[in-house]
């Protein structure tokens, strides 16, 4: 029988990369803890209306990539494809917008799955850490998302992360944009697929990647000359708080997201080593989703950084993040009595604080060794019959070899002191 394999589209996090994940998931997470944010986590599937009626009916993610299933009792889930309507769900249910300390600043991080089709840095399942800000209409929250999401890569040591910016108008300016795009598109050579789309979705034809379709929307009308007064002062303050901040941004009147709920403020972060697919992440300001989930108004923005795409832009970068440590000490017992001494010293340094670790299995000194070499510790403590009976444990100092007799009755200060 062959053995079974990860799905297509999935990989497993395993030692010694997925210190790298932890460590970034960390780092992207800290800036927003910092500045308010609390820990929010929902299920992992939530009624599919809820990304029908929030992500849009029109988008790729709703109609081609999303895992749905029906219980046996007849409910219709998904596997969530994103965050951001299953946090603001939880967020109204919950009624946290009625404690009366708007905004409310929440952070996650979790799986997500899109039946997207496989490539470098695509994948079925993916990992992002997110922030929202729900129930607030202030450019400088805006702006506050989006230097804690600069801040994270700066802080993971990324040099090649660009920030796209770009506004997408609001209620009363957007439609006469769309219009005027449509107008615009109706007029091109494109096939079928597209035509539909242009009725539904004609933003989304922006974002068409073929060259056959980019080169004929050279002279497209653009959102950034149709926004109103009201959106053009709301996003221009928003620029000259990034501006303020030291956060580059280039403006891209023709960035358009996959997700229908973005108003006014709209972002991605790009990277130049990732080959086609270089958001590592992105966000926007969603003002009209609560009301299309049912909930009351409640202006909001927020962000999700992939954390798949970023330890690929670390890779590309070649930056190496400074890992926690791993263990620090490693016991290597000769003896059965010895096994049960030094097991019982690992796991007092274990309480003391001591990442400490064991030579499992009975194996010999050699492999012990080994095994001590491995782990990365910096000091192995062997102990033999005759160190039992002189009541002492040989600690080795893996840098320099050398080998110190400790008494057994105060080796977990010892250790401690030597670490230190
Ligand atoms: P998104 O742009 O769809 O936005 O996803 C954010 C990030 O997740 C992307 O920039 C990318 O790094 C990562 N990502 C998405 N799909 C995949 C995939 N198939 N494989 C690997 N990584 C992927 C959202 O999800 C919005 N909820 C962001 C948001 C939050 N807007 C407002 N608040």
């Amino acid at each position: 029988m062959s053995t079974i394999q990860a799905p297509k589209g999935t990989y497993d996090l395993l030692p010694p990369d997925s210190a790298v994940f932890l460590a970034v998931r960390e780092a992207i997470a800290a800036p927003a803890r910092r500045a308010g944010y609390g820990y929010v986590e929902t299920p992992g599937f939530e009624h599919v209306e809820l990304f029908s009626r929030g992500v849009g009916e029109s988008t790729d993610i709703v109609t081609k990539e999303m895992y749905t299933l029906t219980t046996k009792g007849g409910t219709q889930l998904a596997l969530r494809p994103e965050g951001t309507a299953s946090v603001l769900r939880a967020a109204l249910e919950g009624s946290l917008h009625r404690a009366g300390n708007l905004p409310v600043k929440l952070w996650y991080s979790g799986s997500y799955y899109r039946y997207e089709a496989p490539q470098a840095g695509r994948y079925r399942h993916f990992s992002q850490v997110g922030a929202e800000a729900l129930g607030a209409e202030d450019p400088m929250l805006d702006a506050e998302l989006i230097i804690l999401a600069a801040d994270a890569y700066r802080a993971l040591g990324l040099r090649n992360v660009r920030l796209l910016l770009n506004s997408l108008g609001d209620r009363a300016c957007r439609p006469v944009y769309r219009a005027a795009l449509q107008d615009f598109l109706r007029g091109l050579d494109l096939d079928e697929d597209t035509r539909r789309r242009i009725e539904i979705n004609p933003l989304r034809v922006l974002d068409d990647k073929r060259e056959s379709v980019q080169r004929q929307l050279a002279g497209a009308p653009l959102i950034t000359d149709h926004l109103c007064e009201a959106c053009k002062a709301y996003h221009e303050q928003v620029r000259e708080q990034l501006a303020a901040a030291g956060v580059a941004y280039e403006d891209d009147p023709r960035l358009v997201r996959g997700l229908d709920y973005y108003t006014r403020t709209t972002f991605e972060f790009v990277h130049g080593g990732l080959g086609s697919q270089s958001a590592v992440g992105g966000g926007g300001r969603y003002d009209g989703l609560s009301e299309m989930i049912g909930g009351p108004s409640l202006p909001s923005v927020g962000w999700a950084l992939g954390v798949d795409r970023t330890v690929l832009a670390l890779r590309a970068e070649g930056v190496e993040l400074p890992l926690p440590a791993g263990t620090d000490v490693f016991a290597v017992p000769l003896g059965e009595e010895a096994r049960r001494t030094l097991f019982a010293v690992v796991t007092e340094l274990r309480r003391a604080g001591v990442a400490a670790d064991f030579a499992f299995g009975g194996k010999g000194v050699k492999n012990a060794m080994k095994s001590a070499n491995r782990s990365g510790a910096r000091f192995t403590l062997v102990a033999g019959d005759r160190d039992l009976a002189d009541a002492v444990v040989q600690v080795k100092d893996m840098e320099s070899g050398e080998q110190t007799a400790v008494p057994l009755d105060g080796i977990v200060a010892a250790v401690k002191e030597l670490l230190a």
